[in-house]
């Protein structure tokens, strides 16, 4: 099992490049399916993406991950593919159950397991088989694997989610591509990566129009031709770092290769904690304040606060003058990094969904457990700020969705190192 040890209170300068979003790659790896030739750049080298190419793989998709590229390129010119998508790759890659409604839509047949709940929470799918059952789908449940029919085609339908869910909305927007007919879908999630999937489906060839929370998606004419997609950059990571920077940057790093419009809300509350941050076109010029200001912040669906960045914000917290709040309204059990922070001296209470942080105190290194990849990356936030050593244990969470990150951090003289 390996870990991670950091030597806390070293200053951070330099430079951060962020890489390709793994939840903009994610469905579009599953959207993949729905055409024959697909090239995709700016791929971040996560175990996520490794772990959905190895279920396209399974399903019979030819793919070829180019490293040294960040490209994965993908084929799909089976006459006869296997839709099915097998317990062991999805237990441990919840979004695996994307590729029902890309299977659902393009054969008619689908057989994929149920996620099952992960660390968070339950993670329930009812949301995605409310929208398939909508387009006409037969769906039934047995032995943990959802079993989805649609013999005659998906047809088109309105579709109104009871509350916003992000793998949902994608699963609708990947159902109702070859549905007959047009499908609208209400109360949808607009999050940044669902507008890269929409311009990744527009690619290949389908209509569709978003407007608030709502989407309209008609008259699919299937192109053929090879598509070229550079997926955005990774909003969750920039959000981290830009937290790391402002607790340990004295002069101005800069984050690069990134697009600052759509990380508004996080900007809006890092400048009224009190951060310096200065937007260009593709980078922000981030540094330190020892006069951080305590904040009340509830995490929302987007353009809210988001929930992945909220275990990073309360580290941040930690070190603000005051009481701060975080309260955790998407996910039933994320504050499984708090007693981690604790034991590093955090004075964090939880109060039915909210975390109160008294602030600032000294954080101190200790042993510390990773429980999931946002709670993994504030524990390393932690172990920056605090003083002498922390390790940092089952640090496969963090491998998931932050690509290189020791190395991003040491290129910014952080001491930290991988055993
Ligand atoms: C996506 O998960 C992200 N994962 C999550 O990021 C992110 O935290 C989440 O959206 C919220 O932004 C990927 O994109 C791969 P939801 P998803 O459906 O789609 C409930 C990370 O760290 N719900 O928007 O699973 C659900 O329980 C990960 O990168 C239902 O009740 O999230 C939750 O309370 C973690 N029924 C809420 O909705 C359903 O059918 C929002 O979940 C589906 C969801």
């Amino acid at each position: 099992m390996q870990k991670l040890i950091i030597k806390g209170e070293r200053e951070l300068s330099g430079r951060i490049s962020i890489s390709g979003s793994k939840n903009s790659t994610l469905p579009i790896l599953a959207a993949s399916i729905l055409t024959k030739e697909v090239c995709l750049k700016n791929i971040p080298l996560v175990k996520d993406i490794f772990t959905m190419v190895e279920l396209l793989n399974f399903i019979g998709l030819k793919t070829r991950v180019i490293k040294k590229k960040n490209i994965i390129e993908i084929i799909n010119d089976q006459k006869k593919i296997n839709t099915l998508a097998p317990y062991r790759l999805v237990k441990t890659m919840r979004a695996g159950v994307l590729v029902l409604g890309s299977l659902l839509t393009k054969y008619g047949t689908a057989k994929v397991s149920l996620p099952g709940g992960c660390a968070i929470g339950t993670r329930p799918v009812d949301l995605h088989l409310l929208a398939l059952k909508k387009l006409g789908a037969k769906i039934k449940i047995k032995d943990g694997y959802i079993f989805a029919e649609a013999k005659r085609g998906l047809k088109g339908a309105t579709i109104k989610f009871p509350t916003i869910s992000v793998g949902a909305t994608e699963n609708a927007l990947l159902a109702a591509f070859n549905a007959k007919g047009k499908t609208i879908i209400k109360n949808c999630a607009v999050e940044p990566e669902i507008k890269d999937l929409i311009s990744f489906l527009k690619k290949l060839g389908a209509n569709i129009i978003l407007k608030g929370r709502k989407i309209i998606i008609s008259k699919t004419k299937i192109k053929n031709f090879k598509i070229i997609h550079r997926v955005m950059s990774d909003r969750i990571e920039l959000g981290t770092y830009m937290i790391a920077c402002a607790l340990m940057a004295k002069k101005n790093v800069i984050i690069d290769k990134i697009d600052p419009r759509i990380i508004k809300s996080e900007i809006d509350i890092l400048k009224r904690i009190g951060i310096k941050i200065t937007k260009k076109k593709t980078s922000i010029a981030i540094r330190s304040n020892n006069k951080l200001k305590k904040i009340s912040v509830t995490t929302k669906p987007y353009p809210g606060f988001p929930t992945d960045l909220q275990a990073q914000l309360m580290v941040l917290l930690t070190q603000a003058k005051g009481i701060s709040k975080i309260k955790e309204n998407i996910f039933e059990n994320r504050f499984m990094h708090i007693p981690e922070l604790k034991r590093m001296g955090a004075q964090i209470e939880i109060k039915n969904k909210t975390a109160v942080i008294k602030g600032p105190t000294k954080l101190t290194g200790a042993e510390v457990m990773a429980t999931d990849l946002r709670a993994s990356v504030s524990l390393v936030l932690a172990g920056l700020v605090a003083e002498n050593r922390t390790i940092i244990n089952r640090i496969y969470h963090l491998d998931r969705g932050y690509e290189s990150l020791e190395n991003k951090l040491k290129k910014c003289k952080a001491e930290i190192k991988r055993i």
